[in-house]
Parts: C-alpha cells; structure tokens; sequence
C-alpha cells in the first residue's frame, strides 16, 4: 500500500466533515459485468460521514455486486470507489487487506460460526487482528451488552432466535471499529417486529459512534425507517437518488413508484414496518 492511503487513514476520525471536505465515501463512473450480463452501468455517489445510505433495488439489480466493490471484494471494471480519499479500486492486495478492516458487513443470514460461542463469534476478528485474549474477550463482553446480548455470552448460534443472531453479527461487525457498516439484506430473513428493533438498533450505533452504513434492501419500508439518502437501482444502474422524504414523497422513476407500491401492499397486509 503506498504511503499516500496510509496517511489518508492516520488522520483522526471525527463526526461530521469540515465544509469542503471530500466526502468519505465516493464511488465515481463504477462499471461491471459478468460475462453479457451488466451488473453495474456508471454508477456514482457519495455519502458524508455518519450519514446511512438505504440502496434499493429488485431481484438482480445489482446491490451485491455494488456493495462487494465498496470493500473491495468485486474490483469493478471501470470507476472509482473512494473510502476517506483513498480509491480501492487501484489497491493491490496488500493494501486491500488494511482497507477492508476499515469496513465490516452484516449478512442476510448471520454467517456466525455454529461450533464456537456467541462470545467467540463477537472476539474472532479480534483474534485474527492478534488481540490477546483477555482483551479481545473484555471488548466482546461490552459490544454484547451494546446489542442487548450480554446473558447469551455462552450460548451457542444453534440456541438463539433469528434476531438475537443479527445482533450477534452486529456484535462481531462493531468488534474492529470499522468506519463503514455494509449491510446485505440484513433484516431480510426477520419477521416485522424484530427487523423494527434490528434497524433501530443500527440507528442507535450510527448516532453514538458516527458510524456511516449503507444498507442494501429491496424493501423500501427498510429504507423509510433508518437511511437518509436513498439510491434506486435497476438493471446496474442508477434511476434515482436523494434525500430518503423527497424520494418516498416525489418518487420520479418508474421503479421507485413500483417498490413504493410493493410496500404499500406490505402495510395491508400487515407486513409494514
Ligand atoms: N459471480 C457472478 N457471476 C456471474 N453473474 C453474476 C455474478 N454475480 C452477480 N451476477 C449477475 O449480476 C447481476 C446483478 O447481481 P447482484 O447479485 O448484484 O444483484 P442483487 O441486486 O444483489 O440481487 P438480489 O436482490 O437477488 O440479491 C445479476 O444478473 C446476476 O445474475
Ligand atoms: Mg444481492
């Protein structure tokens, strides 16, 4: 990793920006494809610090590959992707590897590890960082009380409910201090009430860390409850973004007022959230 990311990442982190400051998440002209297939069309954005992002899309539209380029997991064909000034997608390895521990995701399902503790789960980053073990388990023990889960420690994944697991992950995500939360469909796999208490809970973290999210979902109740700024895609592109009410009150393309309706249908059926 040059010298110049290394810097970019050395200087303190405070909530908020100074005006004229560059954002902390830019993404600029992104492309990708699969074969014939064009995952990402000229994507771009950007997110200041402490903001959350809700990216909204159907089946196929793109999300995951988006969101696997911002930790640098899917280098894009052509753009950019700027996290704190630095563009992951000129990294080499090396540098990729300090970069993605800027940044922690929490999964659709769980992905915590069946053999090992609910305490274990939350202390593992820390231990693959080389964090001795009384303190890596001191920090699982107060990121456990944070998420509500301290009298689980030693109960294993097999014995919690699906929400209880969600706070788990966000446990183990918090545990390396990332500055960027990545969620994908995160809330997806929870029934109503607990997909409420799991976005309340991100909402929570966002405000007493200053941590930026971005939330990928294809329900846009998910979107009206947590984020501020709101990206619609559709077939790898952009149709729409901007702040979260002027999007849901003056939605301007056709996607957008579809996924409105599809919520709207979700509230009658007692599915809103
Ligand atoms: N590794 C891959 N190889 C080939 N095609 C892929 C690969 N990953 C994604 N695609 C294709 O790229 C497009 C976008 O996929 P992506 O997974 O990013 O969509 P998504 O919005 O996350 O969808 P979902 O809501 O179903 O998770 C789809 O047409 C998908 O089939
Ligand atoms: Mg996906």
């Amino acid at each position: 990793m040059d010298q110049l990311a290394f810097d970019a990442w050395a200087e303190p982190r405070g909530v908020g920006q100074a005006p004229g400051a560059q954002p902390f998440l830019q993404v600029v002209g992104l492309s990708h494809h699969f074969g014939k297939t064009q995952a990402l069309a000229d994507i771009s954005f950007s997110l200041g610090q402490g903001q959350i992002l809700g990216i909204i899309g159907r089946s196929g539209a793109g999300k995951s590959t988006l969101i696997r380029c911002l930790n640098g997991l899917q280098r894009p064909d052509t753009g950019a992707v700027l996290l704190e000034g630095v563009d992951l997608t000129r990294l080499k390895e090396d540098g990729l590897q300090i970069a993605r521990r800027r940044t922690a995701m929490i999964f659709q399902h769980f992905n915590l590890l069946s053999s090992r503790t609910v305490l274990d789960n939350v202390a593992l980053p820390l231990k693959l960082a080389g964090v001795g073990r009384a303190a890596r388990r001191a920090r699982a023990r107060n990121l456990l009380e944070r998420v509500g889960l301290a009298a689980r420690a030693d109960a294993y994944p097999a014995q919690l409910s699906g929400g209880q697991k969600q706070r788990v992950g966000i446990a183990r995500a918090l545990a390396a201090s990332p500055s960027l939360l990545l969620c994908d469909e995160a809330t997806s796999a929870l029934d109503p009430e607990t997909t409420v208490s799991i976005l309340d809970l991100l909402r929570d973290i966002n405000r007493d860390l200053g941590l930026t999210i971005v939330m990928i979902t294809h329900e846009m109740n998910v979107a009206r409850r947590i984020a501020d700024l709101v990206l619609v895609m559709a077939r790898g592109r952009v149709v729409e973004q901007g702040p979260v009410r002027q999007v849901l009150t003056d939605p301007q393309a056709e996607e957008t007022r579809q996924l409105l309706q599809a919520a709207a249908l979700g509230f009658e059926n007692g599915e809103g959230i």
